[in-house]
């Protein structure tokens, strides 16, 4: 029992949402543990399309429970939505969802703070939604936290944060003053919807995991955006690996059992920032086409490059992952030949580490291993021929097991590792 962390291990958008919504079948509860609304994860039933912001993606099963934790940026706007659709959906949510009352919300001077510090820095290319400039606030100490809103002085809360913000705001950036009557707009109808699901979320996690219930922790974002192991400055800025659950969430690290990365069969990445096995050609747009690479959250059409294993092994070594599930395998189809990168090449001198500097990361050639393509047939209901031996190749080189293929977005479109391996 216990828990299983689920993250991305490349630049986001790996289909954790489709695996996590395929997983959770055999869970009590899907717990998401960090970022905000800048994730957009995409499942997809009979044909239809539901892309989970916020929520966790558990939630689209009537019998799952849902929980946000304390590491998690509410945004009210999106929040109050995601809750009216899936409670259309599902039924009512009382019961089966939970927010811990600490965590902290995404006010709307948070979302222009975004847009204005893109364009003076530029180059990041963030979803704008207001997650770097409100977690910086939850690191400096004032931020505003649900449970500051819940109680009959939150006015009182609310005055002295927008005070703090006027001051720096109007020196910063020249802003006109955050005004109290807008803040109170976007968070007064909120506190109304949200109220009923407001929990200690820790003691709750603790209860159902003395009671033997098995938990399932939401990573969003990717290994590659994470605040301190990646491609920093163009990063997420929060902790998207493997152990930001145990922050995010109020789990002891001892906790945490299995770890399950997410891995494209080829690489995105939206926004800026190096990216070393980016494809700039016609397989590079073929990619984009068929896989439909386009945000799920802002509509950016995605970078596509070929799958990078030098990368893919760090984020297996930073988030102790014992198992990964392979998506869009299907979308490679058809392409004669299939390139992998297998390590590196930086002025001359060949490396297998992922680099911390990115100015170095912008100059690694990418040294590729090339196989053999497969066609449609081969990614239908079994896996055949050489994509098979795609399979094979990457589970070597990373020394873990593919548990699952994904072949398609539909939930079913999974194929689970045979019991002899991938032969
Ligand atoms: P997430 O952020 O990691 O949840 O991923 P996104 O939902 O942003 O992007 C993944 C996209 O790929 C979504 O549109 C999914 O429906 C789709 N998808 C997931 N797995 C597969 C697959 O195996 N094959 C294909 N063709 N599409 C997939
Ligand atoms: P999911 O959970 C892909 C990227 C942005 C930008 C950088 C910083 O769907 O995989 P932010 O708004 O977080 O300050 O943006 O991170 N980014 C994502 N890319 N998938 C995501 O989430 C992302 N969330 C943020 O494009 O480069
Ligand atoms: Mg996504």
């Amino acid at each position: 029992m216990g828990y299983t962390v689920v993250i991305g291990l490349q630049w986001g958008d790996e289909g954790k949402g489709k695996v996590i919504d395929y997983l959770s079948r055999d869970f009590y509860a899907v717990v998401r543990f960090q970022g905000g609304a800048n994730a957009g994860h995409t499942v997809y039933l009979d044909g239809e399309a539901f892309v989970f912001h916020l929520l966790p993606t558990g939630l689209l099963r009537k019998d799952k429970r849902g929980v946000i934790g304390a590491g998690v940026l509410i945004d009210p706007a999106v929040m109050m939505e995601e809750i009216e659709w899936i409670t259309e959906r599902t039924g009512p949510l009382k019961g089966r969802f939970f927010i811990d009352g600490r965590t902290h919300i995404v006010l709307p001077h948070h979302r222009e703070e975004d847009q204005w510090e893109e364009e003076l820095k530029g180059g990041i290319g963030t979803t704008k939604r207001g997650i770097g400039p409100a977690y910086r606030d939850l690191y400096a100490r004032f931020g505003v936290r649900l449970v500051d809103l819940l109680g009959n002085d939150f006015e009182k809360r609310l005055d002295r944060v927008i005070d703090f913000n006027n001051q720096i705001l109007g020196g910063r950036y020249g802003k006109p003053p955050i005004l109290k009557r807008s803040v109170l707009k976007t968070v007064v109808p909120f506190v109304e919807v949200v109220r009923e699901f407001v929990e200690n979320v820790p003691y709750l996690l603790e209860r159902w995991d003395s009671e033997g219930k098995n938990m399932l922790l939401e990573g969003a974002q990717g290994t590659l955006l994470d605040i301190f192991f990646g491609t920093y400055p163009f990063v997420t800025s929060s902790h998207t690996v493997s152990g930001g659950a145990s922050v995010g969430a109020g789990i002891p690290p001892q906790k945490l059992g299995r770890a399950i990365g997410v891995m494209k069969a080829y690489t995105t990445r939206v926004g800026g920032g190096p990216f070393p096995t980016e494809l700039r050609d016609d397989v590079g747009k073929r990619i984009r086409k068929v896989g439909n690479e386009f945000g799920a959250t802002t509509g950016r059409a995605r970078r596509c490059g070929w799958l990078d294993l030098v990368a893919a092994k760090y984020s297996v070594m930073l988030n102790g992952v014992e198992e990964v599930v392979l998506t869009k395998l299907d979308v490679l189809s058809g392409l004669s030949k299939v390139k992998v990168a297998v390590s590196y090449r930086i002025d001359g001198i060949q490396t297998d580490r992922f680099p911390m500097d990115p100015s170095i990361l912008y100059k690694v050639e990418p040294i590729y291993e090339e196989l053999d393509g497969w066609s449609n047939s081969d990614v239908e209901g079994k896996i055949k021929g050489n994509a098979l031996k795609y399979i094979k190749f990457v589970e070597e080189f990373l020394g873990v097991d593919v548990s699952y293929v994904s072949v398609g977005k539909e939930r079913e479109e999974m194929i689970g590792r045979p019991s002899g391996g991938w032969v």
